[in-house]
């Protein structure tokens, strides 16, 4: 497999805001072509906030989509077979958007944008939706590790300093709070499959096949047997086309820490001090307050 050369040092991004929503300079620059992004009837939309299982729920879908064919599900990398629609990729120069334009009907595509930034065409033509949420605090510890490992995101800063930079929204991608709870709400009024990390983890076959039931697709129990084998994180962490080594270790260092990290529920009891599993669930409750959204911190 080809790998990208990168020949200049690595910097990490600078940022800029739109909608409220911090997010990499590079994507600001280019946010009204994302925003006029026109999408179609039979576009399939992957949104999570980044870490809580989007390449794993992208691995899913694909292999349903290709009825367990392993050796098509490995044409490409997750990056080109699901094109991210907000991303910009440096060296070659790619815009996620453009290269969704190029791809063929029917589409797969992820975003991790809040659901006010979703560009307009999606909700107007109806696109079928998956989100997937995972619990805040495991979500937190997975983002701290990729925010180290990844050399495009901004500086982290400390274990403590990211904490606080999680809870109150200064990250990528902004708010987790407002992030779960938008597109919660957004479900009830649009075609959304709601997933939660923790239920694709306790029962993978049930979680598959709600989402082979969304995509009205049936599929031979062996076929599904055969996905559910080629979804867990060891057999995906040692599939090249989905464990991200195929980027630059300039870019991604996963000698810092792996992409596929641990793959697990309740990883945060590692990482939170007493008092901040405090501070966090004093804030969780002033920000969550008011929504039937639930989450499972252990299983
Ligand atoms: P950890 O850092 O907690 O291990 P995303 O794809 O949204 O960036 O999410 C990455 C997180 O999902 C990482 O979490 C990664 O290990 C986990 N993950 C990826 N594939 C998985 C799988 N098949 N099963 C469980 N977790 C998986």
């Amino acid at each position: 497999m080809e790998r990208v050369m990168v020949d200049c040092a690595v910097t990490r991004s600078e940022t800029g805001e739109v909608g409220g929503v911090l997010l990499t300079k590079q994507v600001c620059d280019i946010w009204d072509k994302i925003w006029a992004f026109q999408a179609k009837p039979d576009d399939l939309l992957i949104a999570t906030y980044t870490k809580a299982g989007t390449t794993w729920t992208q691995e899913i879908v694909d292999m349903i989509q290709c009825d367990g064919d392993i050796e098509k599900c490995k044409r490409a990398t997750t990056f080109d077979r699901q094109p991210f629609i907000e991303w910009v990729r440096e060296k070659p120069h790619i815009l996620g958007v453009e290269q969704a334009e190029a791809m063929p009907s029917p589409r797969t595509m992820k975003t991790h944008l809040a659901v006010h930034l979703v560009p307009p065409s999606f909700w107007e033509q109806n696109c079928k939706m998956i989100y997937v949420a995972r619990n805040g605090k495991d979500n937190l510890v997975s983002y701290y590790h990729f925010y180290r490992m990844n050399q495009r995101m901004p500086e982290p800063g400390t274990w403590e300093e990211f904490f606080e930079k999680f809870i109150t929204g200064k990250v990528l991608w902004g708010s987790w709070y407002d992030h779960v709870k938008g597109w919660w709400e957004a479900k009830d009024h649009h075609r959304i499959l709601y997933l939660f990390y923790e239920d694709i983890k306790e029962n993978p076959k049930r979680e598959i096949q709600k989402i082979m039931q969304f995509l009205e697709k049936e599929l031979e129990k062996d076929v599904l047997d055969k996905i559910i084998h080629y979804t867990q994180f060891e057999v995906m962490k040692s599939n090249p086309m989905a464990n991200y080594t195929y980027v630059p270790p300039e870019i991604m260092d996963q000698t810092i820490s792996p992409f596929m990290r641990k793959g697990i529920v309740g990883d945060w009891k590692n990482h939170f001090t007493v008092a901040q599993n405090e501070r966090f669930d004093s804030e969780y409750r002033q920000k969550m307050a008011g929504t039937s959204l639930t989450f499972r911190m252990e299983l």
